[in-house]
């Protein structure tokens, strides 16, 4: 693994010799910080249509808003491994769907992507890898099902349930996944499919015996308007934000800003052109 760039080969390999950190991000400027924090891998996820976009929910993202910021958090050259979101629609309706859109991502600048679904969607993901392209699997809870799937409830909590995602997740490991995606699973089932995979589990709210953790950037900062209950915030960059744009709106109406140190000055005497009057003319640097 050594210092450089992180592959989907590396993030196998931290199955049971250390934890898998990740992060989502969506701008160059974010890629950039989380890579320089150190992460493991950086997710283009689709949970952009809400944290970034302000949509209601992630089955309005198109393909072209992924390629978009998979493409700005490439520019940001991170060590980090980039993992592209598949969104709703672009890998449902066959496998040659499947991969045109996932080599679509890749050009952006993915190093391997993801997508939601178990035993359904084994073949889209066979057809992916078979493409040359490593596909993170995800089961429990798959926001791009939430229409049929009920809302955003935990799962696995009930034996028949915990068995449904053992298989599924069983299934996307024979498929061909390097990693697997657990979102909001009870964490005893989220523990036992860890045991029996040979591939990494990253969770998100599905406790503490996976072998990675995710959350999305924006809950972890304080960026999100709201935020499941288990992520956890680790800074208020929402007041944060705001209380620097009110200083310098304070500043504007006061007359402080800008000041002395922002101004350029002119080399002539530039009020002649007005006859004598002064003029908010600037120089030529
Ligand atoms: O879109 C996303 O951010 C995700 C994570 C919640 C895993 O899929």
């Amino acid at each position: 693994m050594g210092g450089g760039k992180v592959t989907a080969r590396d993030v196998m390999r931290m199955k049971g010799s250390r934890k898998i950190v990740a992060v989502t991000a969506y701008d160059y400027p974010t890629a950039a910080i989380v890579d320089e924090a150190g992460v493991d891998v950086i997710l283009v996820g689709d949970s952009l249509g809400m944290v970034v976009l302000g949509l209601p929910s992630t089955l309005q993202v198109t393909l072209g808003d992924m390629e978009r910021h998979v493409a700005a958090v490439a520019r940001a050259r991170p060590r980090a491994h980039v993992v592209a979101d598949m969104p709703f629609g672009s890998y449902e309706p066959s496998s040659s769907v499947a991969v045109e859109s996932a080599v679509r991502l890749v050009r952006a600048g993915g190093e391997a992507v993801k997508l939601e679904g178990g035993s359904e969607y084994s073949d889209r993901i066979k057809a992916i890898v078979a493409a040359g392209i490593p596909v993170m699997g995800h089961v429990g809870l798959t926001p791009q099902r939430h229409l049929r799937l009920g809302g955003y409830r935990p799962r696995g909590k009930r034996l028949g349930e915990a068995r449904e995602l053992l298989l599924d997740a069983e299934a996307v490991e024979q498929a061909g996944a390097y990693s697997i995606v657990l979102e909001f699973v009870a964490e005893e089932t989220a523990a036992l499919i860890t045991r029996r995979l040979s591939i990494p589990t990253i969770c998100i709210g599905s406790g503490r015996y996976c072998d990675g953790q995710i959350l999305v950037l924006h809950d972890l900062i304080g960026l999100a308007r709201e935020s499941p209950p288990f992520a956890k915030r680790y800074l208020d960059a929402w007041s944060l934000i705001r209380g620097a744009v009110e200083s310098y709106a304070e500043e504007v109406r006061k007359g402080v800003f800008p000041g002395e140190e922002h101004v350029v000055h002119a080399k002539e005497r530039v009020e002649e052109l007005a006859g004598g009057e002064p003029s908010g003319e600037d120089g030529d640097g």
